[in-house]
């Protein structure tokens, strides 16, 4: 059966006159060339599952996803060991426990949140509602712009604005490109893969200064690892401003699925009306899990100590070696392989490490998550 689903998804025709397959995208969108070996889960396909193929996985060290090199919280898998065997039941509370505890800890009430399997998805949503009357999007570039080919698959134009060159978010040429039919603004702040981060003001500025009826999408996947504020209290000031979050990066549940959005009342509304019951694609265990995790302060507090204090090392490492860095604001360096001689991507291939892949002026630059300080040493070793 399961294997079935993923022969499926394998031949599915996502847009109709592209030769381009539904799981082709998601890999090229997210990950480049790195994710042709990226599922621990693709021993499933086989007739009988074998799972300590799940061990051997491990041996890859994963250092293209940004993902959280601690794994998971503990008292989130706690709960959703014990919520397992409601496995068989629809629920039809547990959403909205969830979605108060989220609104809670945002300053804000639980109408103002609207909750998806992972924030990719709330990006689809926000741009299905957009395109519905078609019209214009502006996206920063490089950046998470993984829901751009399904805006122009639905008709919508868009303008591509390339990063300022202090490689920040150019907010002044994206106001410059906004024409009369534009519905949407992406800001991924702080950016991916750059790590850089606008400031709140920066953005409330912006967002001011720009007709209220172009919805300006702000995605704070990484703003945990910041200190700066979530603009999640700004929604009902400004009610254009919609902000997506995340649990896959702090709280670990890259795979478990979990994403929220923020917006005004009025605008949560229309969103849900895309949804055809709204709450229901995230699992009973996976809610269990957030609803735990988001108390477990020792495993948030390691993880963000964790995280600065590898991107201090990895950051003086790339210094050594003469590599220029873009100061990050999450948990991935952004650094340009200019000053680097050797064939970087097959060092690491051979090492098996998953690295990522290059962005923009002719394949210069290029971008690693941060793991532990024993996977950064080893990395260090490998690319030395
Ligand atoms: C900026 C940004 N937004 C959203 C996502 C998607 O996260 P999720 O796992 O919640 O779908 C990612 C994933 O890497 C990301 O980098």
């Amino acid at each position: 059966m399961f294997y079935n689903i993923l022969k499926c998804l394998n031949s599915e025709k996502l847009f109709s006159g592209m030769n381009i397959n539904r799981r082709d995208w998601l890999k090229t969108a997210f990950l480049g060339s790195a994710a042709l070996t990226l599922s621990p889960l693709e021993f499933l396909a086989n007739e009988t599952p074998n799972f300590n193929e799940l061990k051997n996985s491990n041996e890859t060290i994963r250092l293209c996803f940004n993902e959280n090199p601690f794994g998971t919280s503990p008292k989130a898998l706690e709960a959703m060991q014990k919520s397992l065997s409601l496995s068989s039941r629809y629920d039809f509370k547990l959403a909205d426990v969830l979605c108060e505890k989220i609104a809670g800890n945002n300053n804000v009430k639980k109408e103002n949140i609207l909750v998806s399997a992972g924030s990719s998805f709330l990006l689809e949503l926000i741009t299905k509602y957009v395109s519905l009357d078609k019209g214009h999007i502006i996206i920063p570039d490089p950046s998470f712009t993984i829901f751009a080919p399904i805006a122009e698959f639905l008709g919508m134009s868009k303008s591509v604005i390339e990063l300022n060159d202090k490689k920040k978010i150019d907010l002044e040429k994206m106001k410059n490109s906004i024409q009369k039919d534009t519905k949407l603004i992406y800001i991924c702040n702080p950016n991916n893969p750059t790590g850089d981060l606008l400031s709140r003001l920066e953005i409330e500025n912006f967002i001011k200064s720009i007709p209220d009826n172009i919805i300006v999408l702000v995605d704070e996947a990484y703003i945990e690892f910041t200190t700066q504020k979530s603009l999640s209290d700004l929604v009902d000031v400004y009610k254009n401003l919609i902000v997506t979050r995340t649990f896959s990066k702090l709280y670990g549940f890259a795979g478990a699925r979990l994403g929220y959005a923020i917006g005004n009342p009025k605008l949560i509304v229309e969103l849900k009306k895309l949804q055809s019951w709204s709450g229901a694609e995230i699992s009973v265990v996976t809610m269990a899990g957030a609803i735990a995790g988001m108390d477990d302060k020792e495993f948030i507090s390691k993880v963000l100590d964790n995280n600065q204090k590898v991107k201090d090392f990895t950051i003086s490492e790339f210094n050594k070696r003469g590599i220029k860095t873009i100061p990050s604001s999450a948990n991935f360096v952004y650094f340009s392989l200019e000053n680097y001689k050797s064939d970087y991507f097959k060092k690491l291939k051979e090492a098996k490490i998953l690295g990522g892949k290059t962005y923009e002026e002719k394949g210069k630059w290029t971008r690693i998550s941060l793991g532990t300080i024993e996977e950064m040493r080893k990395y260090f070793d490998v690319i030395s």
